[in-house]
């Protein structure tokens, strides 16, 4: 049976030329069993009929937010994929700006289910610069874009901007759909954040960890369709990431305790915190005075290991995953870790890296296996980055003889 079938698809559909080649698109998409509502734009319908894609997708076409007011909000809620074809220069530019002004952005606002844009347009309209920083910015709140082909557009000019073709369409859609199904069965655990390690009621040692890569890991965990994700956190600035249950903790044994109560439950542990290593020996009930003293000498005692306790209590069907951010020889302290850990994948990075490190959007990480292979992943959005890690761990799910 094919991934399409009992989808709930809704294409909208946007005033260019390439609406034509869309309604191909929808017929396949009905017949391989996906039940697809066609939302089309004013602009659409002056080049292809609802009729169209009403034929086509047997299912009666959409166009006016007035008509039913509560349209959108169904379909928003009910939606497995939103495809956008062709996403004119116009779609582009109200999404990232939140503009809802019609019933397909209406609806597009309305929705968590994940959004495939497929632009198609003159070149100069797609190279511009302001299209450009739109598509950017849709990109990293996470909708996926198919890139247009390059070829003779609707001008008879050459250039990119063609829509691309039905089978890579197709592919990018059953693609989207099998990866909301890879981590389905499966529970996660992920941790992120600093951890504070008080020394009195005001002062602590802390790092510069943003979590944000742990913030990306549960989000997309979500996004994979995972039946449970639990984040815990040391303290943070960001947003938990909806229907990803989120504890807050603060010191390194807070995590450690808080991490135990839910190992056990969970068969994907994904340690992204940057926990302190170290601890004031003794915290001070009060607040440390300077009182004319030069100096002052701070007695630290070491934290628990989270990682390594969990890969010594670490069951056959459990994967345990562990991040390595290094300023020197890299791939060496990342092995050392995979191995004294007992972890079957190590993240690492360089965090002196451009492009990589805390405060930054984007990492540049190595995936260390055990059975000593490594693979060196591009510079990518931290988002990106935790897929492709969550993609890895799900391969190996496929074989359930064998561990990465
Ligand atoms: N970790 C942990 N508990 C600690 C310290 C680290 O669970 N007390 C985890 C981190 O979440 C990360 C990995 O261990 O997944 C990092 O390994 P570690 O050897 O502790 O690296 P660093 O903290 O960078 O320490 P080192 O100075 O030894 O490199």
């Amino acid at each position: 049976m094919s991934i399409l079938s009992g989808k709930k698809i809704v294409a909208g559909i946007c005033g260019g030329i390439a609406a034509y080649k869309a309604a191909s698109i929808v017929s396949k998409l009905a017949q391989a069993g996906a039940p697809v509502t066609v939302i089309m734009t004013r602009a659409a319908c002056e080049f292809v009929t609802p009729m169209t894609f009403e034929s086509l997708s047997h299912h009666r076409v959409l166009t006016d937010l007035w008509a039913e007011p509560l349209a959108h909000v169904e379909l928003a809620y009910n939606a497995d994929l939103f495809v956008l074809m062709p996403a004119t220069y116009n779609i582009v530019g109200k999404l990232a700006h939140g503009i809802a002004d019609d019933l397909l952005t209406t609806t597009l606002a309305a929705t968590r289910a994940p959004v495939l844009v497929i632009p198609s347009m003159e070149s100069q309209m797609y190279t511009n610069p302001i299209f450009q920083e739109n598509k950017k910015k849709l990109q990293e709140l996470g909708y996926r874009f198919l890139e247009p082909e390059t070829g003779r557009l609707a001008s008879g000019r050459e250039g990119i901007g063609r829509f691309p073709s039905e089978e890579k369409v197709l592919k990018a859609i059953e693609d989207i759909l099998a990866e909301r199904a890879l981590l389905k069965g499966h529970r996660v655990l992920v941790t992120a954040g600093p951890t504070r390690e008080m020394l009195d009621p005001m002062r602590c040692i802390t790092n510069k960890s943003s979590g944000k890569m742990g913030y990306a890991l549960a989000e997309q965990a979500r996004d994979l369709g995972a039946d449970s994700v639990c984040l815990i956190t040391g303290p943070t600035q960001l947003e938990p990431p909806a229907g990803v249950e989120c504890v807050r903790v603060e010191s390194a044994q807070e995590m450690r305790d808080t991490v135990l109560e839910r190992f056990a439950q969970c068969d994907l542990i994904l340690m992204a915190a940057a926990v302190a290593d170290w601890r004031p020996k003794r915290a001070s009930a009060q607040k440390l005075k300077k009182s004319g003293a030069r100096a002052l000498t701070l007695v630290l005692e070491k934290t628990p290991d989270i990682l390594s306790e969990l890969g010594r209590r670490k069951k056959q069907a459990q994967i345990l995953v562990g991040f390595a951010a290094e300023t020197e020889k890299l791939l060496e302290h990342a092995r050392e870790k995979l191995k004294e850990k007992n972890l079957d994948l190590v993240v690492a990075n360089d965090i002196t890296a451009p492009g990589a490190g805390p405060e930054v959007e984007t990492n540049i990480v190595t995936l260390l296996y055990r059975d000593g292979r490594s693979e060196t992943l591009p510079c990518l959005p931290k988002r990106e980055v935790a897929r492709e890690v969550l993609r890895r761990v799900a391969e190996c799910w496929k074989q359930p003889a064998q561990k990465i």
